[in-house]
């Protein structure tokens, strides 16, 4: 069965516990946290006190994308409050040193792709990360369309894991709805990133349940 990773990104921040308290009970599988700085993408969000604050509001794992240019420089500090940690294969950092620390602190090491790097891109690293994320819209904002070609890249890399016989999983994140969850679940995602659609639904509950439901 997916897993589901609600972005909080598209969460009305001035009553943010109450809506992480309401996902907990929704039973996301994690919480899918955006980190921006305004220079790896055009837009700011939110960052390591607010990563604190929701660590310790609730028991779901955190997901935490670092959409920044120097994520080598903070893996420390959002260690502490992350079950996984996913960096940008085009950030200004060595990729491969970065995973490391990422896993010498006992997290979970992602890497991800915008939609205009090629899915091999990530073959190098196959074997040192726990996942992949596979951006479906350019990173920086909620409530894109999905785009198409991270279906293909989805079934490219989850061909090449496989072939590998390694134990990593897929992320999606971008644009996933009742019509793009199926089709990125059967490419061969695990974990589907999803904000609006959770968000703009009444019943959080309701719209994780129907997500699973069409992804089996
Ligand atoms: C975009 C973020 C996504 C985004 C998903 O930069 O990484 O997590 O919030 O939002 P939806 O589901 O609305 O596309
Ligand atoms: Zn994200």
């Amino acid at each position: 069965m997916v897993q589901i990773s609600p972005s909080i990104l598209t969460a009305d921040f001035c009553n943010l516990g109450q809506a992480v308290k309401e996902l907990e009970k929704a039973k996301a599988d994690m919480l899918h946290f955006d980190v921006m700085d305004g220079i790896f993408v055009p837009n700011i969000s939110i960052g390591i006190p607010v990563c604190k604050s929701v660590f310790e509001h609730t028991s779901l794992p955190l997901d935490v994308h670092l959409m920044i240019q120097k994520p080598q420089l903070y893996i420390k500090q959002f260690a502490k409050y992350s079950e996984r940690i996913t960096i940008h294969y085009e950030s200004d950092c060595d990729v491969a040193d970065t995973l490391q620390m990422i896993k010498d602190e006992g997290v979970i090491a992602g890497l991800t792709i915008k939609p205009n790097t090629p899915a091999q891109a990530v073959f190098d690293y196959l074997d040192k990360v726990g996942m992949i994320l596979v951006m479906s819209v350019e990173p920086g904002f909620g409530g894109q369309s999905y785009i198409q070609s991270a279906t293909d890249k989805i079934k490219v890399i989850r061909e090449e894991i496989d072939k590998r016989g390694l134990n990593v999983e897929i992320q999606v994140d971008g644009g996933i709805n009742f019509e793009t969850a199926p089709v990125a679940a059967q490419a061969g995602a695990d974990i589907l990133v999803a904000g609006s659609a959770i968000f703009n639904s009444d019943d959080y509950s309701k719209a994780i349940n129907q997500l699973k439901e069409i992804c089996k």
